[in-house]
């Protein structure tokens, strides 16, 4: 919430006639958020066959997109989105950076164009609090203009060492933001990271396990150690994670530009999950397989969960299940898990056949 406004006023809209600001953002399920670009024909084509087998799909304006196609693919999206009916999927647009020569040209285009349609438009490359104040008056009046009667949401993408240094007054900034994605690549240059990769982790970022002493209990540095890969990420997502629980809006990881691996960008997805991001990107059809597998709830710790809410009853006190003290903090650790494979199984047919196997304990 920015210093001088009262609290009272966050929540009025910011143009007459613009729909009220929601005051808590919708848990829609959105686990893999398919990244595509509107002016690829082929591409393109794939859409509407693609609604019902992905959370979240999103028309990409932004970098990928080659300058001399930004209004192709603008006008692509607006193509896509007015001829095809999205059901249970949600429709996003990654539009281009504030300061680059087509932002506004896509925000005045696609609100009264397609308005209706856009769930949530990611801003890139966001520096602090006042990138979300431009961009929420400027939503007001377009939305107000096209008579919208639902905000439209924004996502922030956080890949400056200043929108990091801001991360909490960005996801504060508005009613309208919905969540925040991890942008490895971007992040990298900007911090002047020495990567080359988009996502996932490094062979020189390691511990090493201490040397051990030879037999006569001199130091053997030349010793062969286990090294242990480390996660480059680790400290912008848990600072995400805060930022976003704190405000009551979403973290998701981001890109994981090594399509080839697969494994690689489970483990980094998983981590992500583990951490308490809700979703990921996906820039390849095999990648939203992978998402939807880690950002849901295995049927084993859903067994758990729930048997850990039956054996807590009224939810106080303590009790020993497998040798384990299970109390209020734990059960509610277990009541989060259960709730998203709830609303997970409300959208995802299989899945909910899954968890309605679990036998109860
Ligand atoms: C995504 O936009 C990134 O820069 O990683
Ligand atoms: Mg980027």
């Amino acid at each position: 919430m920015s210093g001088s406004q009262s609290p009272k006023d966050f929540f009025r809209p910011l143009a007459v006639g613009a729909p009220t600001p929601l005051t808590e953002i919708p848990a829609r399920p959105s686990r893999a958020i398919h990244f595509f670009d509107p002016s690829n024909l082929k591409m393109a084509a794939k859409i509407p066959d693609m609604v019902g087998t992905v959370d979240v799909l999103l028309g990409n304006l932004e970098d990928a997109v080659k300058a001399d196609n930004k209004v192709a693919a603008r006008e692509g999206l607006v193509k896509i989105a007015t001829e095809t009916s999205f059901g249970p999927t949600q429709l996003w647009t990654r539009i281009n950076s504030l300061d680059s020569p087509w932002a506004l040209d896509d925000l005045t285009t696609l609100v009264p164009a397609i308005g209706d349609k856009l769930d949530v438009i990611m801003v890139p490359k966001v520096q602090g609090a006042e990138d979300i104040h431009y961009v929420d008056r400027l939503l007001a009046q377009l939305e107000a203009k096209a008579g919208l009667t639902r905000p439209i949401l924004v996502h922030a993408i956080l890949e400056t060492a200043r929108g990091v240094a801001n991360v909490e007054e960005i996801c504060g900034a508005s009613p309208r933001m919905q969540g925040l994605s991890l942008g490895p690549a971007d992040l990298a240059a900007d911090r002047r990271m020495k990567t080359t990769r988009v996502g996932g982790g490094h062979p020189g970022y390691l511990v090493r396990q201490d040397p051990p002493k030879n037999e006569l209990d001199v130091t053997d540095y030349d010793a062969a150690r286990a090294t242990y890969q480390q996660d480059l990420w680790h400290y912008t997502i848990a600072r995400m994670v805060d930022a976003c629980a704190m405000h009551g809006i979403y973290p998701y990881y981001g890109p994981f530009g090594d399509i080839a691996d697969v494994v690689a960008c489970e483990d980094q997805f998983r981590n992500a999950f583990l951490l308490g991001c809700v979703g990921t990107w996906s820039l390849h059809p095999k990648q939203i397989a992978i998402a939807n597998r880690v950002f849901s709830p295995s049927v084993e710790d859903v067994a758990h969960a729930r048997r850990v809410a039956a054996a807590m009853g009224d939810g106080t006190g303590a009790v020993m299940l497998d040798g384990k003290m299970e109390d209020d903090a734990s059960l509610k650790q277990c009541l989060v898990m259960v709730e998203l494979a709830e609303q997970l199984a409300a959208i995802d047919p299989e899945l909910k056949k899954a968890y309605d196997a679990i036998e109860e304990a």
